[in-house]
């Protein structure tokens, strides 16, 4: 979470129009408030303002002729989200600025070494202090990780000094990216221009300072090299396709999505072979956990069941967060992950867990240069390309169907009927779920079985872009507790026909109700069964007025515990 962007080049042309357009791209990761800071007329200018890039923008009228620039689009975990707690934040004596995303978790005592050096701190955010250790440290600025605890990455700039200088400790990405005479600094490669022919990924403990086309790297405080890795960019971000939102244009890049995995998922050959490498590790396996975060929980709940049924082998889903070492029994067993972003911190903590108990670990991920995909010992692509909109639409599809594709081959009528209802349940996702006419109060989304994981799915999404309340539940548990909350504000989605007597329950009580049918005769093909439910959220969302795109108060990639 919190984007951060940073450009040093020997074309002094545009690099905050060029920093900006790089922070627009990193919005997902925050977008509460953000920031740039530069040198310029022997001052380094520091403009900030709350909300995202653009507000940004509207502040800035004039592009001089510069040389370095730092910026930040920001996720707030500490201090309000105010024009003076954004990024970047500045040394006592407003010579150094930094921009910085983790947690500084020795806040305190390094607040209580400030103040012995007779530094008082202008804001109570935890990036205050880099500033302030790096003036102290000055020419040992490359010894700053012995004295941060935590997990974080930054960029600094000094006043009158067009060097950059950035540090990372945990696992937290930032990436170095080149072109002819540019190096541009970022928190994603997706914000990286077309131009950038070469990467390099900071590693744990790495501080590198960048001055004119030179790099000098340590790590832990010794000298070090790193290699440049070649990159080609094919991200275009401001790219929608004529969709007005990216979660419309990623909901509807499902079918074709399917069509691709399942081609490659059967013949391409690499893909092939860690397919049949994961089925001979399943052969000795007594148990299988599967972890993810909320839309990846999700799927992982969905495989689990898939899986005890195709494998009769027991299989656990776990909320990342909530996997304990004592979950862990002392049986041969195989993990898998699951996250879109591959950089979520609750999942890489579980994985911790995990490989202190010499789980294999194997994962399911959309973006094979994370740290969670680096950590596996094999990782699945999920071939969805970016996923920009907060809301996870077609990873989440896509995760579900891998996890298919992994235990079991089929036949190819069902590769054809599958991406053939794919495309006709997104055609006709609108008639299948409409819109109520008025906006409910409360909303449940019951279902049995599968049907109720798609109905957990189906209410995360809701209320992640709507805001309104609403709970996905097993049908027959309604009773139980939940139906003292039905009245003739409540709009029910019901999906599938076992659902038939919680139906009645909440007719009974003046609550509306729309049916889903659902049809689990094809393997594959019920995935896509989840598509009315995304468009529902969405279009939703739309008729309320709010940006389905950026819901308030959340990140894509959430790497905070
Ligand atoms: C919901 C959503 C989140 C993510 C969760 C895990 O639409 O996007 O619930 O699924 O934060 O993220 P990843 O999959 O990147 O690990």
């Amino acid at each position: 979470m919190c984007g951060i962007f940073g450009i040093i080049s020997q074309q002094p042309k545009n690099l905050i129009k060029k920093t900006l357009e790089g922070l627009k791209i990193l919005e997902y990761r925050g977008y509460d408030s953000a920031g740039i800071a530069y040198n310029h007329n022997k001052k380094l200018n520091i403009i900030k303002s709350v909300g995202d890039i653009n507000e940004l923008s509207n502040k800035i009228n004039t592009q001089p002729q510069i040389k370095a620039c730092i910026g930040h689009t920001r996720w707030a975990t500490n201090g309000a989200v105010t024009t003076t707690n954004s990024h970047p934040h500045t040394s006592f004596n407003d010579e150094i600025a930094v921009v910085h995303n983790g947690i500084i978790e020795n806040y305190q005592e390094c607040c209580d070494y400030l103040n012995q050096n007779n530094i008082k701190l202008k804001t109570p955010v935890d990036t205050e202090i880099i500033p302030n250790i790096l003036y102290i440290l000055r020419h040992n600025k490359h010894n700053i990780h012995n004295f941060l605890k935590g997990q974080y990455v930054f960029c600094s700039i000094k006043l009158n000094e067009n060097k950059l200088f950035l540090a990372k400790k945990g696992n937290l990405p930032l990436y170095i990216g080149k072109d002819n005479n540019t190096y541009y600094i970022s928190s994603d490669t997706l914000a990286l221009p077309l131009t950038v022919t070469h990467v390099i990924t900071l590693e744990n403990l790495d501080t590198c300072e960048i001055i004119g086309q030179k790099l000098t790297f340590y790590n832990n405080t010794s000298p070090i090299t790193r290699e440049w890795k070649p990159f080609n960019q094919t991200f275009i971000a401001s790219d929608k396709q004529g969709y007005s939102t990216y979660m419309e244009k990623e909901i509807n890049e499902i079918p074709q999505i399917a069509t691709r995995i399942m081609s490659e998922y059967q013949n391409t050959k690499n893909i092939v072979h860690i397919k049949q490498k994961f089925r001979n590790l399943l052969k000795n396996v007594k148990c299988i956990h599967l972890c993810g975060c909320g839309t990846s929980y999700h799927a992982a709940l969905l495989l689990a069941k898939i899986y005890e049924k195709e494998l009769k082998i027991r299989t656990i889903a776990h909320i990342s967060s909530e996997l304990t070492p004592t979950t862990l029994l002392n049986e041969p067993s195989l993990a898998i992950v699951i996250s879109q972003s591959g950089e979520t911190a609750d999942t890489l903590a579980c994985m911790d867990i995990i490989q202190h108990h010499h789980i294999p670990i194997i994962a399911l991920c959309n973006v094979l240069t994370s740290t969670i995909a680096k950590r596996s010992q094999i990782t699945f692509p999920l071939l969805c390309g970016p996923e920009i909109a907060v809301a996870s639409t077609k990873v989440f599809y896509a995760a579900v169907l891998v996890g298919c594709l992994l235990v079991q081959d089929y036949d190819p009528n069902i590769y054809n009927k599958t991406i053939q209802m794919t495309q006709q349940t997104l055609q006709h996702a609108r008639h299948i779920l409409p819109l109520p006419p008025e906006k409910p109060k409360k909303i449940f989304i019951i279902g049995k079985g599968l049907a109720y994981v798609l109905a957990l799915e189906s209410a995360l999404k809701i209320k992640e872009v709507t805001y309104l309340h609403c709970e996905g539940y097993p049908a027959n548990e309604l009773k139980h507790g939940p139906l003292s909350m039905v009245d003739n504000t409540t709009l029910a989605i019901a999906f599938g026909d076992d659902t038939a007597n919680a139906v009645t329950e909440i007719q009974a009580r003046g609550g509306k109700v729309i049916n889903i049918p659902i049809n689990f005769e094809n393997p594959l093909a019920f995935i896509s069964q989840i598509i009315p439910a995304q468009i529902f959220a969405l279009d939703l969302a739309l008729s309320l007025g709010l940006n389905p795109d950026k819901p308030r108060n959340l990140a894509k990639s959430v790497t905070v515990l």
